[in-house]
């Protein structure tokens, strides 16, 4: 059977990768929104078989039982948080995640160190409700697969990652809340992709969309955030988060590594364009459009420019460096001639394939381990 080609317009809705115009002709979200409501087209999946079909599933569910901590007892909210102050310093580790040079020609050349650092405060702001919104997502995502897996041991574990999703969004909302003075709308290349992962009806494209990209980038930008700050609360903050995170990235590939081995070509090709199109969507968000727009910049000057700056450019790389080793051991890069392969290698993030997966890596994120070594 022949698999039919789907060009980058018809997967993305643009030719090219890098079209800012079409990048930009998705509106930003409305910050005064409250409700978003998403068809959910699943069926809920009971099974009457009750035995231990998959140890792996089960040892991280015993292990979730375990790793369980309390954000309001076991964290030091008592910290003061002085942004300006805590952004400055990790200026240093990682300026704005920007090359400032490179704006020469646009407003942005004008900025003085107080621009760039209230810049750097807003871009925290940012990133972090981006990671409070993408938690909601896994909140509703692993609430769906606890109905739909169709496997025993996935519905105790799904359950488990409910609790964790929840602790998560309540750490990201009251770090913001009271520590930040309040945050960011979702980004509107961020919500598109949590729609499509929601709205698909097929059970293991929760987990694609959701373990393993959304989760896999959120791992490895937890990580850097981690490795970067100074800020002793938002440190310990994300040490925590990152324990529960690990597992849940193994539980995507735990679980597809045995769904993919039995699917056709042409249900492996759906899955690669999917993780393609949730990798340009990530990547389109750290754009930060909204940020630009807070700080009274016209996007439409800056965001080619951003595509090319090298220092973003390395960041954004380095967001990758979980999920292609966990597309490769999903065997999705290289079915089908090596589809994602060369979609990956487009995107310049191919030099992750080899790092460690995280099948079996989250017992290093383990609280009582040492704090983990990342990219
Ligand atoms: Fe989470
Ligand atoms: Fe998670």
């Amino acid at each position: 059977m022949s698999i039919t080609e789907r060009e980058n317009e018809e997967i993305l809705g643009r030719a090219d990768l890098n079209d800012v115009e079409a990048i930009l002709a998705i509106p930003t979200g409305d910050p005064n929104e409250i409700e978003h409501i998403v068809k959910d087209n699943a069926d809920a999946i009971f099974t009457w078989d009750y035995s231990l079909a998959r140890p792996g599933l089960r040892r991280l569910y015993e292990k979730a039982k375990t790793g369980q901590w309390n954000a309001t007892t076991d964290l030091p909210w008592d910290t003061d948080v002085d942004l300006e102050a805590s952004v400055s310093a990790d200026l240093a580790a990682m300026a704005s995640g920007l090359t400032a040079s490179h704006y020469d020609g646009t407003p942005v050349e004008k900025w003085g160190d107080k621009e760039w650092t209230d810049f750097a405060m807003e871009q925290r702001k940012w990133s972090l409700s981006q990671f409070m919104h993408g938690e909601q997502g896994a909140l509703l995502c692993t609430a769906k697969i606890t109905e739909t897996v169709p496997w025993y041991d996935a519905k105790l574990y799904a359950s488990t990652q409910v609790v964790d999703e929840a602790r998560h969004v309540e750490v990201f909302a009251r770090y913001l809340d009271e520590k930040l003075g309040g945050g960011y709308q979702i980004n509107t290349h961020l919500r598109m992709l949590l729609d499509d992962i929601i709205n698909d009806s097929r059970w293991d494209m929760t987990y694609l969309g959701m373990q393993v990209m959304v989760e896999g980038l959120a791992l490895a930008a937890f990580g850097n955030m981690y490795q970067i700050t100074t800020e002793p609360l938002l440190k310990q903050l994300l040490r925590y988060v990152m324990s529960d995170e690990a597992r849940h990235v193994a539980f995507g590939v735990l679980s597809l590594q045995e769904v993919y081995a039995g699917m056709s070509d042409a249900e492996i090709k759906d899955r690669q364009e999917f993780a393609y199109e949730a990798s340009v969507r990530m990547r389109d968000r750290f754009m930060s459009q909204e940020v630009w727009e807070r700080m009274g910049i016209n996007t439409r000057d800056v965001l080619p420019l951003v595509l090319q700056d090298p220092t973003r450019e390395v960041f954004q790389q380095m967001l990758f460096a979980k999920i292609v080793p966990n597309c490769k051991k999903l065997g999705l890069l290289d079915r089908n001639d090596s589809w994602l392969r060369h979609r990956f290698e487009e995107m310049g993030v191919i030099q992750f394939e080899d790092m460690e997966d995280t099948g079996e890596e989250y017992t290093k994120f383990a609280l009582d381990a040492e704090a983990p070594a990342t990219n």
